[in-house]
């Protein structure tokens, strides 16, 4: 059974898509916890909503990445999760919590990966002129947005379209493709 460690940094809308799909029975998962690491993100205020426990860990109080990592997988661990899911969490992981967690840290990211890694995505799409953009479900490994790729989506890239505009678009995509490789990883 899935147990899963939601790790989020802002909005909170693909936290909002898993709560959902668990609510409506397309996923067979619970939410053990929320981490999230800006005082101020809205994830937070959705997990409350859905009396799921949050915990704030603020990297700005953390000198070095590891021992933010180390809080991190103490806390997975006390809310015994099973799967850790980044629903936009904008922090680099480092082998402490990638190795705590080997192949069960799942990644949503806006971009058709390999392509357009890192942050800014949809402003790197934007750029490079493409016609097509989307989003990728991936296994987290040491290396940044680079592992075994669970499930991707694409949607066009419309002549009129903003940073915005584009990536409301791909949010539709990612509230369907988050909850459905949390899925697959209930088969392993
Ligand atoms: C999502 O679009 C996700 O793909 C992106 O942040 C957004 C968070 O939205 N993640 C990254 O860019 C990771 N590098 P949300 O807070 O509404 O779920």
């Amino acid at each position: 059974f899935l147990k899963l460690g939601i790790m989020a940094s802002g909005n909170g809308s693909n936290f909002e898509a898993i709560a959902c799909a668990i609510a409506e029975q397309k996923l067979n998962a619970q939410i053990q916890v929320l981490i999230y690491n800006n005082p101020n993100a809205y994830a937070a205020i959705r997990a409350d909503a859905w009396n799921v426990p949050s915990v704030l860990l603020n990297h700005r109080k953390y000198t070095q990445r590891e021992i933010l990592d180390e809080k991190i997988v103490e806390t997975l661990q006390n809310y015994d999760v099973n799967l850790v899911v980044m629903a936009g969490w904008m922090r680099l992981a480092t082998p402490v919590l990638i190795n705590a967690f080997t192949n069960r840290i799942v990644n949503i990211h806006p971009s058709l990966l390999p392509v357009f890694k890192g942050i800014n995505a949809i402003e790197q799409a934007l750029g490079a002129g493409v016609k097509i953009a989307g989003c990728t479900a991936h296994l987290v490994c040491l290396e940044m947005d680079s592992g075994p790729i669970l499930i991707q989506a694409a949607v066009p890239v419309l002549p009129e379209d903003t940073s915005a505009t584009l990536h409301a678009r791909i949010q539709i995509e990612e509230h369907k493709i988050l909850p459905m490789a949390i899925e697959l990883l209930a088969m392993q």
